[in-house]
């Protein structure tokens, strides 16, 4: 049996429930643009960064901005997610999130957070969860969207573990493809119709125990 070394955390739809108000956001943007977002599309929109949704928000839409129009929509669109996400408390976490993540740095298990959000020290911040991450790569720290390893890359980097040894959880099929991308387990956090190329789909991290009956299994320095 493989084991694992670090555990690499993506945070909207895996530790907090902000996807839904991202999509709110951008439901929003189309709306003023003339269009409307279906269901579905919230799943293209999972994972990627702000300006590279947006082209996909302006792609769906069938509609040309200017570079400096389409600067304004995202920083709009960010100032209404900003608004709705202001009022987030630890309560807000999903379930066994917290529970998970002690659990595992009890252990002596390395974590860190990989997210494409720019608002994710002020999230991590809000949920009082900054100590529990080892090393925290953000939006701001690297550009490349999933699916694009990079995130993932950078925080195994940050902790001094090799890929191999990292098992990345993950809501987004943009996350799993960048997981695996840069030689990593992908654990999927939601649907298994949806996340058809994670290694495992747990409903979310209040099942993480079920894990190790699917060959994942962390070792801690203090295990
Ligand atoms: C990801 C979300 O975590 O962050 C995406 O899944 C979002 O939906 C991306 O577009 C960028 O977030 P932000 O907060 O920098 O606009
Ligand atoms: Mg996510």
């Amino acid at each position: 049996m493989t084991t694992y070394r670090a555990a690499l955390f993506d945070l909207d739809g895996v530790i907090v429930d902000t996807a839904v108000h991202h999509f709110a956001a951008w439901r929003q943007t189309a709306a003023e643009l003339g269009f409307t977002l279906a269901d579905e599309d919230e799943e293209l929109l999972k994972g990627v960064g702000r300006m590279d949704a947006l082209r996909v928000v302006l792609h769906i839409g069938g509609v040309t901005v200017s570079e400096e129009e389409a600067v304004r929509l995202a920083a709009e669109k960010n100032a209404r997610y900003v608004e709705a996400i202001s009022t987030i408390t630890p309560e807000d976490m999903l379930p066994g999130a917290r529970e998970y993540l002690v659990e595992l740095r009890d252990r002596g298990v390395l974590t860190a957070l990989g997210s494409a959000s720019r608002n994710a020290p002020m999230i991590l911040e809000c949920l009082e969860i900054v100590d529990l991450f080892d090393a925290v790569i953000d939006g701001s720290v690297v550009t490349e969207a999933k699916p694009n390893p990079r995130v993932f890359l950078a925080g195994a980097e940050a902790l001094g573990v090799e890929p191999s040894a990292c098992v990345v959880f993950e809501d987004a099929i943009a996350g799993v493809e960048a997981a695996h991308a840069g030689d990593m387990v992908a654990v999927g956090i939601g649907d298994p119709a949806v996340l058809t190329e994670a290694d495992v789909v747990i409903p979310g991290l209040h099942a993480a125990g079920e894990l190790a009956a699917h060959g994942i299994v962390f070792v801690g320095s203090d295990d």
